[in-house]
């Protein structure tokens, strides 16, 4: 009889997931504390596992490799995959797989609840009658920015990209974008207009970062960047911390050269509630929770659920980053 292959998962999981992957799979799992498996006990799973049921906050490098000899599938929960090292998994054979599509229009609507935060200072505005502050109606009370008919630029026109740009047509933005590549027929459905990045930085009343974290992006955005933009501009980051230089956007916020940010991703993450972020009013931070709807997650664990099974049954995953192992 065949050996039931080993599915490691380095985070709980509900009990439905988990059980979908005990159908065909023995079941190891980081259940101790919602926190990041330690390396040690990934490191000792990933000896023995057929598959790895990983997150964002793992990183899964060539010393996971050097000893994962019957490693074949990486399954990330999330459309993002720069916590893993693709060229070692493809030099071995090993799919790595993501949840792509699923997870659009939550992340869309999450970005665009960031644009409506900052603008209208909706932290702000909670905070102020939580704290018991309100006592009268005022004319100039937490004044915030318009959003509609503004103009929206986006860095990073994917899937996500789009998503945003349909919402906004809602609110009868002007939405510039900025990519690697053109899109042509998102520019002809989506009325969205092409910029090279400093124009859309120069042009844009709110900037939004949904660019992946590749050699290409990371810092990106510096002080020259931001003090290229209006004033009276936002900066919204929903794609990857680090393609900002944290440093620098600090500057241009205590130095009044954008309005303001909204933030649901940061150069190291987890931020303490010590950040100097933090400090400033005109700064909504999130928790990296662009895909967080109960929905979504579940259909994303079940995307990953999906991708592991295909490949122990010897089938081609449905999402995978590197498909040239199969080539
Ligand atoms: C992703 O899927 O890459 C997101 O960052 C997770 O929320």
């Amino acid at each position: 009889m065949n050996r039931k292959p080993y599915v490691y998962i380095t985070r709980k999981l509900p009990e439905q997931i988990v059980n979908k992957i005990k159908s065909f799979a023995n079941v190891g799992m980081w259940e101790w504390e919602d926190k990041p498996v330690p390396r040690s006990v990934l490191l000792e799973e990933s000896r023995k596992a057929d598959a790895l049921f990983t997150m964002l906050s793992d990183p899964i490098d060539e010393e996971i490799y050097t000893d994962a000899k019957k490693l074949k599938v990486v399954a990330n929960l999330a459309v993002g995959y720069d916590n893993i090292d693709i060229n070692g998994a493809t030099r071995r054979g090993i799919a790595v797989c993501h949840t792509p599509d699923i997870l659009t229009e939550t992340t869309a609507d999450l970005a665009f609840s960031l644009i409506m935060m900052v603008a209208r200072r909706l932290g702000e505005a909670i905070e102020y009658v939580k704290k018991g502050k309100w006592t009268s109606w005022s004319p100039l009370l937490l004044a915030g920015a318009d959003v509609h008919h503004k103009t929206l630029g986006i860095v990073g026109m994917g899937k996500i990209g789009e998503a945003v740009a349909r919402r906004a047509s809602g609110f009868q933005m002007n939405v510039l974008y900025n990519n690697r590549h053109r899109k042509l027929e998102a520019e002809k459905q989506l009325a969205v207009e092409y910029r090279p990045f400093e124009a859309l930085i120069e042009e844009s009343d709110f900037v939004l970062c949904l660019t992946p974290l590749t050699e290409e992006t990371r810092n990106l955005f510096t002080y020259d960047v931001f003090k290229k933009m209006k004033k009276t501009a936002y900066f919204i980051n929903v794609g990857r911390g680090r393609v900002v230089v944290e440093k620098d956007l600090i500057r241009a916020l205590q130095e009044g050269e954008i309005a303001g940010a909204g933030l649901d991703v940061f150069e190291n993450e987890p931020i303490g509630a010590d950040h100097p972020l933090l400090k400033f009013p005109n700064v909504v931070a999130l928790p990296h929770i662009g895909s967080a709807s109960m929905e979504t997650r579940l259909a994303m664990m079940d995307r990953s659920v999906e991708n592991i099974k295909r490949v122990l049954d010897g089938k081609r995953p449905i999402s995978i980053v590197n498909p040239e192992i199969y080539e």
